[in-house]
């Protein structure tokens, strides 16, 4: 400008000079005119769901070997974390909560399922000692690793609160190390209990007629059923193809990326808890109808026996086969005290 005004700019180059800022200011304009939306991927977080959908995930760059560290985000782990952090919740509160609820109704309307027609005194073996280990073994385990699972799923907001970092962090990591190992003979379990008892458990016509009469829970009807009822079928059933997808999405979860992507993880961690929750509740209805909510049953998983009684009542036809092989034994008098 002091040039112009000295005299020593003249006026061709001032024409020239101005005619090359028009040009570029006119071929950058239009760049950032044909972008006017553009997403700039540095600004502030708000942009961050536009550029998901933009490019499908939000990823950045590292110098690790691991490529897959570099996606910081991606719209599916957006639904893994919704669900994890919604849908369990409510439908793991529902499923838990839910049946220990109708148990505690159930008991209170219905009482105990009570031998009507007296203890016998005679025992008929139920269960072997081999039988009785493979079923509480599989049954630590389970409850070992419901409590350590659950702990992923509710102990933040639930356990926390309650007794502070410092414990919940000792807990979780203990829990976690429960979760992990006791996988391996919870494994054994479900391939051993399949194996054992898997000749009682297959549906005949005797379980339609069970079913029908609601396996004579309500009221005191008793129809009949050999080793193990239909009820006892659905549980077996239950435990060995709930306990092979619980394996199955467990394995995949406790190593990570052997052959798996991050899709296939989420999917695996949505099927273990989802399952896990109904496995859990139907497992609270078992466990009620072995203890409180019937009358002998909980010594034939116990001492291996039953009383004939027992027997007669609820597995009418298989009470009948034990009684022609002469499998009934008159319980040993006790001394007097
Ligand atoms: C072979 C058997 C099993 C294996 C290998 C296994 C493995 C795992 C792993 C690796 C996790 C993720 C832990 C984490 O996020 O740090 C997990 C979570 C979980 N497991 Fe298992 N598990 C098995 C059996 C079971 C069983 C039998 C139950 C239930 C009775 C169960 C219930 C749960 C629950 C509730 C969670 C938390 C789910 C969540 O909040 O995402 N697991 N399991």
């Amino acid at each position: 400008m002091a040039e112009i005004l000295t005299g020593r700019l003249t006026p061709v180059r001032v024409i020239v000079g101005a005619l090359a800022l028009t040009f570029m200011v006119a071929t950058v304009a239009p760049v950032s005119a044909q972008q006017p939306t553009s997403v700039n991927p540095t600004a502030s977080s708000v942009q961050e769901q536009q550029l998901l959908k933009e490019s499908n995930k939000i990823q950045g760059r590292g110098s690790i070997p691991d490529v897959k560290s570099y996606v910081i985000e991606h719209p599916a782990g957006r639904d893994w974390r919704h669900f994890h952090t919604v849908t369990l919740q409510w439908l793991g509160a529902i499923a838990i909560i839910g049946t220990l609820a109708l148990l505690v109704v159930f008991y209170l309307v219905r009482g105990p399922v009570r031998i009507e027609s007296g203890r016998s005194g005679i025992k008929i073996v139920r269960f072997t000692g081999f039988e009785r280990f493979v079923h509480w073994m599989t049954a630590v385990c389970f409850i070992i690793l419901g409590l350590s699972g659950l702990n992923i799923t509710f102990g933040r907001s639930l356990l926390l609160p309650l007794v502070g970092p410092e414990a919940f962090s000792t807990f979780s990591e203990l829990a976690k190390y429960s979760h992990n190992y006791l996988s391996f003979p919870f494994t054994l379990g479900v391939v051993m209990i399949l194996f054992i008892w898997i000749a009682g458990n297959i549906p005949n016509r005797v379980d339609v007629e069970w079913v029908k009469r609601g396996g004579g829970i309500i009221g005191h009807d008793h129809p009949p059923a050999y080793r193990f009822n239909a009820g006892q079928k659905a549980i077996f059933w239950i435990q060995v193809l709930g306990g092979t997808a619980m394996v199955m999405s467990g394995y995949v979860l406790i190593f990570p990326f052997y052959g798996t992507d991050v899709g296939n993880m989420e999917l695996a961690s949505v099927v273990h808890a989802t399952i896990a929750m109904l496995y859990i509740a139907a497992m609270l209805g078992h466990i009620y109808i072995g203890t409180l909510g019937m009358e002998g049953a909980f010594e034939a998983m116990g001492e291996g026996t039953v009383d004939l009684n027992w027997a007669k009542e609820h597995h009418s036809l298989w009470a009948k086969e034990e009684i022609q092989a002469g499998g009934a034994k008159r319980e040993a008098m006790r001394p007097a005290e």
